[in-house]
């Protein structure tokens, strides 16, 4: 089942409901410190509960060649742990309501590893990290960003962007730029 309207359904169906979602969580590594977070699965990872490991994933890993390292080395999750109907993007309110099982999944994070930074991929990471008011990219990308909890983070586009404009690449290496600046060696 897919994640539709849930405030429109009867409490008491509520829990059956949602047992039956298919939740896609983070995985990998700290090795770099380095966390990516993306928006929310789309229909390969709901199939195998993988984060980015469809289309959009043989673009990450593109961004990961660039900077010089491997899924191994990063943990990657995303806002929306659930696949959203339709691949939709997730709502302001659905990052609000998701933002709070991430910030635990960060928190849960930092008692197993060193210190990390944050990239995220595509609007509603960068929302879901720095606020609801961002409206475009260009607003957050380029520069490292305070958020909340004081994680260093870098915005940059989401990988499904890149398969629609190959071009903005050269603007994801600039991002990647501070990237490598800020991975652990
Ligand atoms: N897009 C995302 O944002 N996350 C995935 O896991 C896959 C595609």
């Amino acid at each position: 089942m897919k994640l539709s309207s849930i405030d429109s359904i009867p409490h008491l169906w509520y829990s059956k409901v949602m047992s039956k979602l298919i939740y896609v969580p983070g995985e990998g590594g700290l090795r770099k410190g380095l966390v990516f977070i993306g928006e929310a699965p789309g229909a390969t990872e709901e199939a195998l509960q993988k984060p980015f490991v469809g289309q959009a994933g043989e673009v990450l890993d593109r961004y990961l060649k660039y900077v010089g390292i491997t899924r191994s080395d990063i943990y990657i999750t995303n806002v929306v742990k659930v696949r959203p109907e339709d691949n939709r993007t997730p709502t302001d309110e659905e990052i609000a309501t998701w933002r709070v099982p991430l910030l635990k999944e960060l928190t849960a994070l930092e008692r197993y590893g060193e210190s990390f930074s944050i990239v995220t991929l595509g609007l509603t990471a960068a929302k879901a990290m720095l606020g609801e008011d961002i409206e475009k990219m260009g607003q957050v990308s380029g520069a490292i960003q305070y958020g909340c909890l004081d994680y260093k983070i870098v915005c940059t586009y989401h990988p499904a962007y890149i398969l629609r404009s190959p071009d903005a690449f050269n603007e994801v290496k600039k991002d990647l730029d501070i990237v490598s600046k800020l991975m652990l060696q």
